[in-house]
C-alpha cells in the first residue's frame, strides 16, 4: 500500500476490521466513482465549429487537438467567437449524448463547461464570454445535460480550464512563456473569473458530481500558487461536500489526500494496481473536439480491453466524445459506444463495482482478471482477450478450488468442466467463444481464494517464460534495461558480477521439459558461464558471443544481437511447484545481457 495517508489507511482499517475492503484509499465521497468504472467526456465548444482548420489551414501542430485551434492558430477572441454562425441550434439536443451514454453503459458524464478558450457554455453572468451572450434565444447547455441527466440517472460532472484560458487578459497562456506573467495579475483572473464561475456551476446546477480539472503539471512548475488551489478546493468543499475532484487541480493525491482520484495522461492505461481511485481519460480516436480529418479510430475491441485492463487495476476509463456543430456525434463514436453498451449489458458484472484481484497485471498471456465479492460468495472474471486455440483455459496462481465456472454471457450458468492441481485450474472452453468481442468466463469460490504469489503461468502455448520482469523477488524496475531503439533491443538484465535469478513455476504433467536461454554477450568465449537448478538437477552453459545484428535495415541501426540457445532438459518427476535457479557469471568486464529463459 502506498503511504498516501496513513490516517485514512487506519481509518478504515478501523471502520471495516479485516474484510477484503475494495480499494483500500477510496474515501466514502468517491466509492460511487469506483464502483461505476465507466464515463463519457464530452468535448464540445466553439472549437467544435472549426473541425481543425481555420481559413483553409490545418491546426498548426501534429498533436491535432482540435480544440486547440485558437492557440496554435492565433485566432483573436473576436474572430474566433464568428465560428459560432456555424452552430446550427435547432439541430442540437444535449439530451441525445445522455441517451447515448446511458446505451454505452456509461455511469457519469464529464462536459467541458469551460475549456481553454475561456468560452462558457452557461449563461455566466461574471463573464460576457459565453452561450447566454452569445445565444438568442439564450441557449444554457449545462442545464440542459444537467436536466437530462437527472432524468436519466447519469452523474453529472463538469471540465473546468482553470489554468489555461486564452480569453481572459491575464489567464494562462503558453506565449506568457516568452512574455511573463505576474502572480498578481494571475490572481486577478483567478478571482474574477475562475472563483466566481466555479461558485456560479456549483450554486445554480443541481448537484455536479465531479469537478475534473486540467492543469497536466504540479503547481510548483506553474503559476498558480497552492494556496489558489487551496481556496478552490475549499470553496468546492463548502458548495457541494460530496463533489469529487480530480489530481489535474494541480495537487498530487500524495501531497493533499483530499484530492479523490487521480487522472492519468491523456489516453494512459493504467499498468499496476492502485489502492487509490484513478481514471484515464480517453478518446475513440485523436482529438478531443471533433477535427474533420481525425480517423484513427480505435476499434471497439480494443475500446472494451481499455476499460477491463483499468477495472483489473482498481481504475476508471472516461471515453470522449466530440459532437459536431450541429451536435451530431460522429458515427465512428456512437457505434463503437453502442457495442460496448450491447457488451456491458451482458458482461456489465465484471466490470460496474468489480476490482484488481491480487495477481500480477500481466500473469496470463490470454487477458484480465477482475473480481468481486458478494453476501454469499468471490467471483473472478476471466477476461478472454485470446480464445485459446486448445479449448483449455488455464488461470494459473490459484489454490483454492473454485465451486462453479461459468460463462458470463449463460443465463442458465451452465458449469464448464475444469480440473484442478496445486495452483492451476485448466477450465476445458467451448469451440466458440460466445463474445465477438471479448467473452468472460465466472469462476465461483466460497470466498476470497488463496493465491501462491509470483508463479510464473504457463502460456496459452504450453510453455514457460521466465523473465527479469516476473522473477522472485521482483526485479527493481530500475535495474531493468527497457527495450530500446523501437523496441529492436528487447528488455534485458545488464549482468556485470555474479547474479542469481530465481522463479517458480507449477508443473502439473511430470516428464522432461527443454530449457532454453536467450541473452547477447560482446565479450570473449569461454570467460561467461551460466548454470542452471531445477528439480535437484543441473545444467552447466559456457556463454557464447552473439555478435551484432541490424536493427532495421539500414546501415547506422547496428545493434548488439540477441540469440537463444539451447540448454538442455530436466526432469520433472512428479506434478508441483518447482524453484529454478539461474546464476550467471559473467566475464571481466564483460557483461552478459539476459533476456529469458523458454521451459516447453
Ligand atoms: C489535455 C488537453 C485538452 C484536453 C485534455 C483531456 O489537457 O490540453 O485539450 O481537454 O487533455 O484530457
Amino acid at each position: 500500500m502506498k503511504p498516501r495517508n496513513n490516517f485514512i489507511f487506519i481509518l478504515v482499517f478501523v471502520l471495516y476490521g479485516t474484510n477484503t475492503l475494495a480499494q483500500l484509499q477510496t474515501n466514502e465521497r468517491a466509492e460511487w466513482f469506483t464502483d461505476a468504472r465507466f464515463g463519457m467526456f464530452i468535448h464540445w465548444g466553439i472549437y467544435s465549429g472549426a473541425e481543425g482548420y481555420w481559413k483553409g489551414e490545418k491546426l498548426r501542430f501534429h498533436n491535432n487537438y482540435a480544440e486547440w485551434i485558437k492557440y496554435r492558430n492565433r485566432i483573436s477572441n473576436e474572430e474566433y467567437i464568428t465560428l459560432l454562425d456555424r452552430f446550427v441550434w435547432d439541430e442540437i439536443d444535449p439530451e441525445k449524448w445522455v441517451i447515448l451514454a446511458k446505451e454505452a453503459g456509461m455511469k457519469y458524464l464529464t462536459v467541458t463547461a469551460k475549456h481553454h478558450d475561456g468560452f462558457g457554455l452557461w449563461d455566466s453572468q461574471v463573464s460576457s464570454y459565453d452561450l447566454g451572450d452569445y445565444t438568442d434565444p439564450k441557449r444554457d447547455v449545462i442545464r440542459e445535460l444537467s436536466d437530462a441527466c437527472n432524468k436519466h440517472g447519469i452523474k453529472f460532472c463538469l471540465y473546468y480550464s482553470h489554468w489555461v484560458d486564452w480569453e481572459h487578459k491575464y489567464g494562462w497562456d503558453h506565449s506568457r512563456e516568452v512574455y511573463g506573467l505576474e502572480d498578481q495579475h494571475f490572481d486577478q483572473y483567478w478571482q474574477e473569473k475562475v472563483i466566481p464561475q466555479i461558485t456560479e456551476l456549483l450554486t445554480n446546477y443541481g448537484e455536479i458530481s465531479m469537478l475534473w480539472f486540467d492543469m497536466w503539471k504540479h503547481h510548483s512548475e506553474t503559476v498558480v500558487s497552492k494556496e489558489q488551489l487551496i481556496q478552490l478546493k475549499t470553496l468546492i468543499r463548502e458548495l457541494q461536500p460530496d463533489c469529487l475532484v480530480n489530481s489535474r487541480l494541480g495537487l498530487s493525491i500524495e501531497e493533499d489526500p483530499d484530492i479523490d482520484f487521480k487522472t492519468l495522461g491523456d489516453n494512459q492505461l493504467g499498468t499496476r494496481k492502485e489502492e487509490f481511485p484513478w481514471q484515464s481519460p480517453a478518446t475513440v480516436a485523436h482529438s478531443w473536439g471533433f477535427h474533420a480529418t481525425d480517423d484513427e479510430w480505435k476499434s471497439t475491441t480494443r475500446l472494451l480491453k481499455s476499460l477491463i485492463n483499468n477495472v483489473s487495476l482498481n481504475g476508471n476509463f472516461m471515453l470522449n466524445i466530440g459532437p459536431r456543430a450541429n451536435g451530431d456525434v460522429p458515427y465512428e463514436i456512437s457505434q463503437r459506444l453502442r457495442e460496448m453498451g450491447k457488451w456491458l449489458n451482458v458482461n456489465g458484472e465484471a466490470i460496474y463495482g468489480a476490482e484488481a484481484f491480487d495477481l500480477r497485471t500481466d500473469q496470463h498471456d490470454w487477458g484480465k482478471i477482475s473480481c468481486k465479492e458478494t453476501d454469499h460468495n468471490y467471483k473472478l472474471f476471466m477476461h478472454v482477450f485470446n480464445w485459446p486455440l486448445n479449448k483449455t483455459l488455464a488461470i494459473t496462481g490459484i489454490v483454492d478450488i473454485p465451486e462453479k465456472i461459468y460463462l458470463l454471457a449463460d443465463k442458465h450458468k451452465q458449469p464448464l468442466e475444469f480440473e484442478h492441481t496445486g495452483a492451476v485450474t485448466r477450465i476445458e472452453l467451448p469451440d466458440k467463444q460466445p463474445d465477438r468481442y471479448i467473452s468472460v468466463l465466472v469462476a465461483e469460490y466460497r470466498e476470497k481464494p488463496e493465491i501462491e504469489k509470483g508463479l510464473v503461468a504457463q502460456t496459452t502455448e504450453g510453455g514457460y517464460s521466465l523473465q527479469p520482469q516476473n522473477c522472485l523477488p521482483a526485479i527493481n524496475k530500475l535495474q531493468l534495461n527497457k527495450s530500446q531503439i523501437r523496441e529492436s533491443v528487447p528488455a534485458h538484465l545488464d549482468v556485470s558480477s555474479v547474479t542469481k535469478l530465481n522463479w517458480k513455476i507449477y508443473v502439473s504433467e511430470p516428464g522432461e521439459k527443454i530449457f532454453d536461454v536467450s541473452y547477447s554477450y560482446q565479450g570473449n568465449a569461454g570467460r561467461a558461464k551460466l548454470s542452471i537448478e531445477c528439480a535437484g538437477q543441473m545444467i552447466k552453459h559456457t556463454v557464447v558471443p552473439t555478435g551484432k545484428t541490424v536493427g532495421e535495415p539500414n546501415t547506422d541501426w547496428v545493434i548488439d544481437s540477441f540469440e537463444s540457445f539451447r540448454l538442455g532438459k530436466v526432469n520433472f518427476p512428479t506434478p508441483g511447484m518447482y524453484e529454478i535457479a539461474l546464476e550467471i557469471e559473467p566475464g571481466k568486464l564483460e557483461e552478459v545481457k539476459f533476456q529469458w529463459i523458454w521451459i516447453d
